[in-house]
């Protein structure tokens, strides 16, 4: 593959960038108590100087009790959190970038610093908890769109609170959003991107990350053969996913015995198959 790719344009719905250079999600923690101020927006707008084709934001949480564990994580509600991003949001596109808000909870990932509130541990989250977490992702959407985001990413790897659902090293969940198979354990997910879909209609760019490995067990495997691997991307293909984000950790290496193939190559496998 020619390297020129890298400098064309790219084009999904409403999405256009001027090239396909794309910065990582990065936790800065720059935030002073969740709020972004003038040290993230000049952090942003320089990378949009630079010329990056999209920018994702550093992982920014949903209105949550316990959706993040360091306080100067960005939050991604309340005015004066929600205005932070609209100057940051403003400063890119004055730049001529792009910007997607990557929109994150946590789930129960002990750190230093304790949240106001109890974690929220998937053994323990009721079904009213599931249901308020699922709206709290749909305002999340909404804002994004509201504020005039290019698109959002939903961080469902690493071993955070979507993927905690996902891996059955943690989700020994008894009622329908546990379950044996990836497919049921995906539940929460697709409900998740459900909502947001739902909350921007059909037009708005949505991307998900997602990774194999977890913070908790960098060798954990959701799914251990394409066709395990087909059942959990499908269903969020039918969601709403607009676009699959895969963390590969280590990209030179094929995600399954027999083929060169690597994680991403293989999302754009199924999707391909899918058009
Ligand atoms: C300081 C730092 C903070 C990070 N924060 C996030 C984050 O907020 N969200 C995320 O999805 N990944 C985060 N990552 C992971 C990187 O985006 C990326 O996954 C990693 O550098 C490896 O790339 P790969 O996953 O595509 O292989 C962070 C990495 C670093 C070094």
């Amino acid at each position: 593959m020619s390297i020129q790719t890298l400098f064309s344009p790219f084009q999904y719905k409403n999405l256009i960038l001027k090239n396909r250079f794309v910065m990582a999600p990065m936790t800065r923690a720059f935030s002073t108590d969740g709020i972004p101020g003038d040290v993230v927006t000049g952090y942003y707008e320089r990378r949009a100087a630079g010329d990056v084709g999209l920018i994702l934001t550093e992982g920014t949480v949903i209105e949550r009790p316990a959706s993040k564990n360091l306080k100067d994580i960005p939050n991604f509600y309340g005015d004066q959190a929600l205005n932070g991003w609209k100057n940051i949001l403003n400063a890119v596109h004055a730049k001529g970038g792009k910007i997607a808000p990557q929109i994150w909870h946590v789930g129960y990932t002990p750190m230093q610093w304790t949240p106001p509130a109890a974690f929220e541990s998937p053994d323990t989250m009721t079904l009213a908890d599931i249901e308020n977490t699922i709206q709290a992702y749909a305002d999340a959407a909404k804002s994004a769109k509201e504020l005039g985001f290019d698109a959002f990413e939903i961080h469902a790897a690493h071993g955070y609170l979507i993927d905690q659902f996902f891996w059955e090293g943690m989700n020994h969940r008894s009622d329908e959003f546990g379950g044996k198979t990836i497919k049921e354990r995906s539940r929460f997910a697709v409900e998740v991107v459900k909502a947001m879909r739902k909350a921007v209609g059909p037009d708005f760019v949505i991307i998900i990350r997602l990774s194999q490995w977890k913070q908790q067990d960098y060798t954990a495997r959701l799914a251990p053969t394409p066709k395990v691997m087909e059942d959990w991307i499908l269903p969020l293909v039918d969601a709403g996913i607009d676009i699959f984000h895969g963390s590969q950790r280590r990209y030179w290496e094929p995600e399954f015995e027999g083929s060169d193939l690597n994680f991403a190559g293989w999302l754009k496998r199924f999707l391909a198959n899918r058009q």
